[in-house]
């Protein structure tokens, strides 16, 4: 497996890969995998005869007061797994291989990225989108797999290849949970014991919720009494707990189909978000 850092010899090596590999699936990631990241890769390599991944924790998405520095690097760990998963290729650019000097171009999507995480986390989205939309450009691949637990990322993404024409497939892959329903995230790693085992609330709540807007009670008070729930479990705020087409993202106070339950909340100093379907 290689890693390669800069534009030059990526051209050279997806050039080499291309004549003899007809697809070619792009799992973009900021390191620090876990067993979430590793099914993207198990999803690409089945689906496609060459997975490159992606390790660059793109300082363009995190906000003031964000956790940029303290952002888990664990680059050698993160290889070893990849190259065990059958990835041929990783591009860990360095930053001036994504912002060049002078770089000035903003990728910027409306509507999908309004409220939400949108709301909470102002410029995320278009951090997101410009450099996904790099990554695009530098390695033209067939496909390309996100999670959903990043739902609303998935949805700018999506929004944001229709509009740009990048034709390639945007591969949504679900959510990979601990045994008490924990949704993976990079970010357990800032959980202490006790905060890690009061976490689960967060889907506990979501799971009930989502059975109580399909059983046909008040939205909105269902969603009010689930963000209590989650208050009284040891999260300290919660930013937002809502019901959203699930394709639009518009916000829903009567339950119609296709719809996701999206939260996010904080206990001790990490922000968590999930979201599951209502189906
Ligand atoms: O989901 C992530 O890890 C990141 O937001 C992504 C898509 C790799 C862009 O930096």
């Amino acid at each position: 497996m290689q890693i390669i850092r800069e534009l030059g010899p990526l051209r050279n090596a997806l050039q080499n890969i291309r004549q003899e590999k007809s697809t070619l699936g792009l799992v973009p990631t900021m390191g620090a995998l876990h067993a979430g990241h590793m099914k993207l890769v198990e999803t690409a390599t089945a689906q496609c005869d060459v997975v490159v991944a992606s390790i660059f924790v793109n300082p363009t998405q995190f906000g003031e007061g964000e956790d940029l520095d303290a952002y888990p690097r664990q680059e050698a760990a993160d290889a070893a797994l990849l190259e065990a998963a059958g990835v041929e290729l990783v591009w860990a650019p360095t930053v001036d291989q994504i912002y060049p000097d002078g770089f000035a171009t903003n990728v910027s999507v409306s509507g999908v990225s309004a409220g939400l995480c949108g709301g909470s986390r102002p410029g995320h989205f278009d951090g997101v989108a410009t450099v996904v939309a790099k990554l695009f450009n530098q390695v033209r691949p067939d496909a390309a797999f996100f999670g959903e637990k990043d739902y609303q990322q998935l949805a700018v993404i999506r929004r944001m290849a229709r509009d740009l024409d990048f034709t390639h497939d945007i591969v949504g892959v679900p959510t990979v949970r601990d045994p008490d329903g924990l949704a993976l995230s990079s970010r357990n790693a800032y959980l202490t014991a006790g905060q890690r085992s009061q976490a689960a609330a967060l889907p506990d709540a979501m799971r009930d919720a989502a059975e109580a807007i399909k059983g046909g009670g008040d939205v909105t008070s269902i969603l009010g009494e689930a963000e209590a729930k989650i208050l009284a479990s040891g999260f300290h705020e919660v930013d937002y707990f809502e019901l959203r087409n699930a394709d639009t993202l518009e916000n829903m106070t009567v339950f119609d189909n296709p719809a996701r339950l999206l939260a996010a909340a904080h206990i001790g100093s990490t922000r968590l978000i999930d979201n599951i379907a209502v189906t």
